[in-house]
């Protein structure tokens, strides 16, 4: 049987903090009249202190599964498109998961710029339809205001926080995602780029004091790509799904710069009021500007059922993509009772708990290792053969070694997995965690 891969669920977050035109008037040389003339802003939000690229994505994610009255246990795949992760490392993905206590779903992270949402839910829509995943998780997420140059007027005014989500289902219904296209042209990286804090230049004073951990961008050469790359990428999606043009009844582009949508919206021939924008409100949030106007689109009623919706983006790398939806979702029609909003409660307190406890045993295990030498072969004294006994695992490499030998031997058959003991198993819930 076919299958087909729909957004059941869609959230987002917004920073509380508001930064009008004027505030920023009173921080660099720059005017509400040449902002909101030259690109459309006229506020953005930022996050504050103590809050981050996590915890916006932690609150968009629990209101799209929220929406898609889906338990985070069921997730299959989470990925987080940002150039503002966390951490260098480790993926803000893998952290996510951890506080949604979606214990079964892989993750990782996505960088391709404002193009980033496009690019993961294509792949995950793929993952969907091929039959490896059932439910997916993506997001895009931005705390711009963290690396963009606070004295630079020519980039700071652009941009705000945010993050967006959706949830995808597989799903036998003929529609969701029936068109992608991804491109990218990796000779125009300059005219966007953090040059710090990578292997290139790794963060030293120097980098510091020529602020090289700040957006640098050429406006001008972005925004010339930027109009060629949405006519291009949204024909593309259109022919490749055999819809014409004119039977696209939304489009929902990246929220970059409002003389870029109207430059769009005209060289393809579309009228400006077809396009959904909302910049406006909150600068060009990179990768979370899609999702955050999907998100609002649907809160909004603006797309019915059968519809065809364009999602479109470019961003750094040079990248860019698009995306055609044909809507087959029933929009939820009441808000969770409070019994489930109590379970869902309840359930993140436990998520928190669960992790807790994993670094509790962590600790107690390295403790464990330390005492048997810090690193070295277990000790043949009697307390290896005692941990051995009682199924503990050895954290040295060989044992490690042995063991995946012994599960690795015998195949399991399709969509079943082999026991470490040799049985064979049905796959349970939490059957790719190695812990489980
Ligand atoms: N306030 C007042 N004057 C300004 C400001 C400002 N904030 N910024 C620039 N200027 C001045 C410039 O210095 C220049 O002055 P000059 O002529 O004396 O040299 C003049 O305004 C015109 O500057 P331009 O750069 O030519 O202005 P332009 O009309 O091209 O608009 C803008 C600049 C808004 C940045 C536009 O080029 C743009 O939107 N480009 C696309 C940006 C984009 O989409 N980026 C995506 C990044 S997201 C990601 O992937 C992280």
């Amino acid at each position: 049987m076919a299958r087909y891969a729909h957004i059941i669920g869609w959230g987002k977050a917004i920073p509380r903090r508001v930064m009008t035109n004027d505030d920023w008037a009173k921080l660099v040389d720059t005017s509400d009249e040449w902002i909101r003339s030259r690109t459309g802003v006229r506020e953005r939000h930022f996050v504050s202190e103590g809050e981050s690229t996590l915890t916006l994505a932690l609150e968009a994610a629990r209101n799209a599964l929220e929406v898609a009255r889906l338990s985070p246990a069921y997730l299959d795949l989470i990925i987080v498109a940002t150039v503002t992760p966390e951490y260098q490392f480790p993926a803000t993905a893998c952290l996510l998961q951890d506080r949604l206590g979606a214990s079964r779903a892989a993750a990782f992270d996505l960088s391709a710029g404002c193009s980033g949402f496009i690019y993961g839910v294509s792949l995950a829509g793929d993952a969907i339809r091929a039959g490896s995943y059932q439910y997916a998780l993506v997001i895009g997420v931005e705390t711009l205001s963290r690396i963009m140059d606070w004295q630079d007027r020519t980039t700071c005014v652009l941009f705000g926080d945010g993050a967006g989500a959706v949830v995808l289902a597989a799903s036998s219904v003929p529609g969701g995602i029936i068109s992608y296209t991804l491109g990218a042209d990796g000779s125009g990286a300059d005219y966007l780029i953090m040059p710090g804090g990578g292997s290139r230049h790794p963060t030293t004073h120097e980098t510091v004091e020529q602020r090289m951990h700040y957006i640098k961008m050429n406006g001008r050469e972005v925004f010339k790509f930027a109009t060629r790359a949405m006519d291009r990428a949204t024909r593309l999606v259109c022919e490749r799904a055999n819809v014409p043009l004119e039977h696209v009844e939304l489009m929902v582009p990246h929220q970059a710069n409002d003389r870029i949508i109207q430059a769009a919206a005209k060289s393809l021939g579309l009228p400006d009021s077809l396009f959904y924008v909302n910049l406006d409100r909150y600068g060009n949030t990179s990768a979370a500007s899609i999702p955050i106007a999907l998100c609002e689109v649907l809160e909004k009623g603006l797309v019915r059922r059968h519809d065809h919706v364009v999602l479109v983006g470019f961003g750094a790398g040079l990248t860019w993509g698009a995306l055609l939806l044909q809507w087959e979702t029933p929009f939820p029609a009441v808000t969770l009772k409070w019994w489930q909003r109590l379970y869902n409660a309840i359930y993140y307190r436990w998520a928190q708990l669960r992790s807790w406890l994993a670094r509790l045993r962590r600790r107690v295990e390295s403790w464990q290792t330390r005492e048997n030498g810090n690193g070295s072969p277990p000790r043949k004294g009697p307390s290896a053969p005692h941990r051995e006994e009682k199924g503990a695992p050895s954290d040295h490499p060989e044992a490690r070694e042995g063991r995946s030998k012994q599960v690795e031997e015998p195949s399991p058959p399709a969509g079943e997995r082999a026991a470490p003991s040799g049985e064979t198993v049905a796959r349970p819930r939490d059957a790719d965690h190695p812990e489980h």
